[in-house]
């Protein structure tokens, strides 16, 4: 498919701005982290967009940092974009951090491209061509109890002012499964359900940036991904639960009993 081929390559070619600027981290660290973070992500965001508009002209882009541009009407497409995903790991040269590259036509994502510089792993997938991490195919994990599951999550930066269910959800799911981590990279948390590393993610308050390359990798891997009450799930809405399949069921009750 021609525009997953696009988004591995300019995936591969933004993350290697990313690790550029890592490269320089300890002199910047000093004159204010932000400021790196702001090159890096501005660069790497301005190669996708660039990358895509000699290509695709007339397509519409949702990037985090420069926002929707672009999509004549009756545009065959749209590019979401998070041109750095887990900035703060970013900004403290903690290495778990990506590009996400997603590509949607009628209101569905059709491929994705996630690539992380840091261990040299590119996740991809296509409707209908399975997803893989280089070049390997991706399958779920078979872990089929919550019990036995490892599970992964993210705060939203205004966790502050939703502390209380944030923690809520937090504590009964380390008290439900066998260990919760918290990475930083909502789109690489996505990832590691469709590689197997892990066998659920959830969080409240992403964007579509965050979720939509995610989002068709991990369901080519045989995953599962819906809103926290079992509905289905956009990358337009807030909610996610994506899992293995096996133990979602068991994800969302341990949410709706919170909501309860
Ligand atoms: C963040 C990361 C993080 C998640 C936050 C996101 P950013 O994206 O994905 O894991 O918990 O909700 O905003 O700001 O690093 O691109
Ligand atoms: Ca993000
Ligand atoms: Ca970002």
């Amino acid at each position: 498919m021609e525009q997953l081929d696009l988004a591995i390559e300019l995936a591969r070619a933004a993350g290697d701005v990313l690790k550029h600027y890592m490269g320089r981290d300890k002199q910047i660290e000093f004159k204010g982290r932000a400021n790196l973070v702001t090159v890096a992500d501005k660069e790497s965001e301005a190669l996708i967009i660039r990358g895509i508009r000699e290509r695709y002209p007339t397509h519409a882009i949702l990037a985090e940092e420069s926002g929707a541009s672009g999509g004549e009407a009756g545009a065959e497409g749209k590019w979401i974009i998070d041109p750095l995903d887990g900035t703060t790991n970013f900004a403290h040269q903690y290495p778990f951090f990506c590009v996400s590259i997603g590509f949607e036509r009628a209101g569905e994502i059709l491929c994705g491209a996630v690539y992380d510089p840091c261990r040299d792993e590119m996740f991809s997938g296509a409707r209908g061509l399975g997803s893989f991490m280089n070049g390997q195919r991706l399958y779920v994990s078979e872990t089929d109890k919550l019990a036995n599951a490892l599970l992964l999550t993210g705060f939203p930066y205004g966790v502050r002012h939703k502390m209380k269910m944030a923690m809520s959800q937090f504590e009964a799911f380390l008290f439900e499964s066998q260990g919760v981590r918290r990475g930083g990279s909502a789109a690489l948390d996505i990832c590691y359900i469709a590689l197997g590393r892990c066998d659920g993610f959830w969080e409240m308050d992403l964007h579509p940036w965050d979720t939509a390359a995610g989002l068709v990798i991990l369901e080519e891997a045989g995953g599962r991904v819906t809103d926290f009450g079992e509905g289905p799930f956009s990358v337009y809405g807030k909610q996610i639960v994506a899992s293995n399949g096996k133990i979602h069921e068991e994800m969302v009750s341990v949410l709706r009993n919170l909501q309860g």
